[in-house]
């Protein structure tokens, strides 16, 4: 079954309860965290899940476009995320490792993200303790950006080292999803689809979050 994971980074943050009631209908919400050094862009940090965990019950998939992430995992599953997502190129391997092993013992879900530059093989040490693998389709730091179609090939080379390696783990994608983009990337072997711009931007949120799971 294809999951819809809708961005708030494309809600009205002084309606963000709102926006939130009003994608009620998909399977997770994506919480983009920024920190202006890993990326260029500055989002929402600690207090603002913390706040949101008070105002739903939808399943939190945290994505941390973080410098160290291992700094702030207690942090972040103290405060309500239910899966956290720590790029692969924001800390040296035993950094990485740490962090891992943090959010095993804070008992939230682990996930490894991939920029596009980043090697489908880079998750090969790890493949085995994750939930779930993050494929970025396009540079991670900003909302309403192009589909970056070569990224199909990394989507089926980590679909095919999950399917070796542990077939349980989810595959999600992040950037340019719509419902033109969303049949490649589930051909490619995706399983949990992010939407921003595709979702906030429609007049009709039910419907836009249904065409993507076709
Ligand atoms: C980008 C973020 C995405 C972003 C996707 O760095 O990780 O989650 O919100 O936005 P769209 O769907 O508009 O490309
Ligand atoms: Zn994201």
């Amino acid at each position: 079954m294809i999951k819809v994971a809708p961005s708030i980074l494309s809600a009205d943050f002084c309606n963000l309860e709102r926006d939130i009631h009003r994608v009620s209908t998909a399977d997770y919400l994506h919480v983009d965290v920024m920190d202006g050094a890993f990326v260029p862009n500055l989002t929402i940090g600690i207090p603002v899940v913390q706040s949101i965990r008070k105002h739903t019950d939808m399943f939190l998939d945290v994505h941390l476009m973080i410098e160290k992430p291992v700094r702030y995992i207690k942090d972040f599953a103290k405060a309500g995320a239910d899966l956290l997502s720590i790029h692969l190129e924001a800390d040296h391997p035993s950094g990485i490792a740490k962090a891992l092993d943090m959010m095993g013992q804070c008992g939230v879900k682990k996930a490894v993200a991939l920029r596009p530059i980043t090697d489908a093989r880079a998750i090969l040490p790890y493949i085995e303790q994750l939930d779930m693998v993050l494929v970025m389709t396009v540079e991670p730091g900003f909302g309403g950006q192009a589909f970056i179609d070569t990224q199909l090939d990394t989507i089926r080379q980590v679909r095919s080292i999950i399917d070796q390696y542990n077939p349980n783990c989810e595959l999600e994608v992040d950037g340019g999803i719509s419902p033109k983009t969303a049949p490649l990337v589930v051909e490619a072997g995706a399983n949990v689809l992010v939407a921003g711009s595709a979702i906030y931007g429609s007049q009709d949120i039910p419907s836009a979050i249904a065409a993507l799971r076709l």
